[in-house]
């Protein structure tokens, strides 16, 4: 992007936008939740509709001047309706989280109880997890695994046939299997609560016909825009057929929720993002690219596999990989601090039945939608996975004792102050760790060969 302007005027700023830049440009980016919105989107979020207030909705807005804004925002609306199939969508919603917490507000009362998937087998925190205003203002029940790694809805029709939700969320955030909507949907019938379905990390396969479409089963549907979708920072909310006949006054009710429940004018610019990136994302050229992503993360998953890595659920049917680090002897945290000096962007994450405290997980996420915006296929993620081994086995002759660590960071010794101390000697030791650099070094000269969407190399 150019960025002369700001360099014109707050050169501290443009600084770092430009090191930004070039680190987005030599590191491989694999945090499954982000992406690189194309340049027709940056330029959408970039207009000037950042300038413009329009609180209200097309042709009801409580501001004048929205004569275009009304037109960008039916034509965001209309283009997610068709390409989802469904009768309401609201483009307004800041992002994730304050859109769960729109739908929440607009089908339960406080007290309420709501059932999501708990963290640590791969839940978001807005799905009912007490540290979030899901799990503080309603009761928040979270279900997991089970034994078996896979959900249980015998024992999930259980739980709901007992608390009673108002809502069951059907969603993951770090989970590397098929959602299967049908099931949930049953289970939500049979107690009579809403299926909410958050479909933010696997919104891009659904369109592409990779993932289950949750839209036959799910009353309501959320999903974030800037991640598999390849859109601008943002949420959308939609209403299935199935909602409306539950409750024909759900849209009126989320639209209440969203403006003037907990948000003010919505952020137009963004709006215009997420028109470019639905427009985009109905191509068959999306449709390829998706494709991509899971075969991509198939070969990954397989490779880091051959390399002794420990994959949740032994392997990915979607765009990410979940690795429980126990078996190579490093906790997640530092793990994901490694692997960053070799240029490999990923970040930490609880596992199933994780003993560690969130900060300190013994897993580590990855995934492949970043890298196939690149324009990388499978022999590309064959070396991805070669890197990601050498840079752990880098680590694990360093002369650095991650079992003393584990110890003092949330073990028998803890001592958060000492932990500090060692934390730095481990940045040290990486920092000088000739595999370690050499790495970095061979990813940078890779990544030359990979434009990413949206910068100018
Ligand atoms: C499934 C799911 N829902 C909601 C969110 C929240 O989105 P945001 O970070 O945009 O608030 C996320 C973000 O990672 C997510 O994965």
């Amino acid at each position: 992007m150019n960025i002369k302007n700001i360099a014109n005027v707050d050169n501290e700023t443009a600084k770092y936008i430009k090191l930004e830049t070039e680190r987005q440009k030599n590191m491989l980016e694999m945090i499954p939740s982000e992406n690189y919105a194309s340049k027709a989107v940056l330029e959408a979020v970039g207009s000037v509709l950042a300038n413009k207030y329009s609180e209200g909705y097309p042709r009801k807005r409580y501001y004048q001047g929205n004569k275009y804004i009304d037109e960008i925002e039916l034509i965001a609306i209309e283009r997610a309706k068709k390409l989802f199939k469904v009768p309401y969508v609201n483009v307004q919603p800041y992002s994730g989280s304050p859109a769960n917490a729109e739908i929440y507000l607009a089908l339960m009362k406080p007290g309420d109880t709501l059932m999501g998937l708990t963290l640590s087998y791969g839940g978001h925190l807005t799905h009912g997890s007490p540290v979030s205003m899901s799990g503080a203002v309603y009761k928040g029940v979270l279900y997991d695994f089970g034994e078996k790694g896979k959900i249980d809805f015998d024992e999930l029709e259980k739980l709901a046939l007992k608390v009673k939700p108002k809502i069951i969320v059907a969603s993951t955030t770090a989970y590397p299997r098929i959602v299967d909507f049908a099931k949930f949907a049953k289970v939500a019938d049979k107690v009579g609560a809403y299926l909410l379905a958050d479909i933010s990390h696997i919104v891009g396969l659904v369109i592409g016909g990779c993932h289950p479409d949750p839209v036959p089963y799910a009353h309501v549907i959320m999903t974030t825009t800037h991640k598999t979708l390849r859109g601008p920072r943002g949420a959308m909310i939609m209403v299935t057929q199935k909602g409306l006949k539950k409750d024909p006054d759900l849209a009126d009710k989320i639209d209440k929720w969203v403006f003037p429940g907990l948000q003010g004018g919505p952020h137009d610019h963004v709006t215009a993002g997420i028109a470019v990136c639905l427009k985009e994302a109905g191509t068959v050229a999306f449709k390829r690219y998706v494709k991509q992503v899971v075969a991509n993360c198939k070969v990954l998953a397989s490779e880091l596999t051959y390399y002794g890595f420990d994959l949740v659920s032994g392997g990915t049917d979607n765009h990410l990989i979940l690795i429980d680090t126990h078996n190579k002897g490093i906790n997640g945290r530092l793990m994901a601090i490694g692997l960053e000096e070799a240029g490999i962007i990923l970040n930490r994450n609880w596992v199933p039945k994780d003993e560690a405290p969130p900060f300190f997980p013994n897993g580590i996420r990855l995934g492949t939608s970043a890298l196939t915006s690149r324009g990388m296929r499978e022999k590309e993620m064959k070396k991805v996975a070669a890197w990601i081994h050498k840079a752990v086995e880098a680590m694990k002759t360093l002369e650095f004792d991650y079992k003393t660590w584990v110890d003092i960071a949330y073990g028998q010794k803890k001592d958060p102050q000492k932990r500090k101390r060692l934390d730095s000697t481990f940045y040290n030791l990486i920092s000088i760790c000739p595999d370690i650099k050499k790495t970095a070094q061979e990813i940078k000269n890779f990544c030359k060969r990979y434009p990413v969407p949206g910068i100018d190399f």
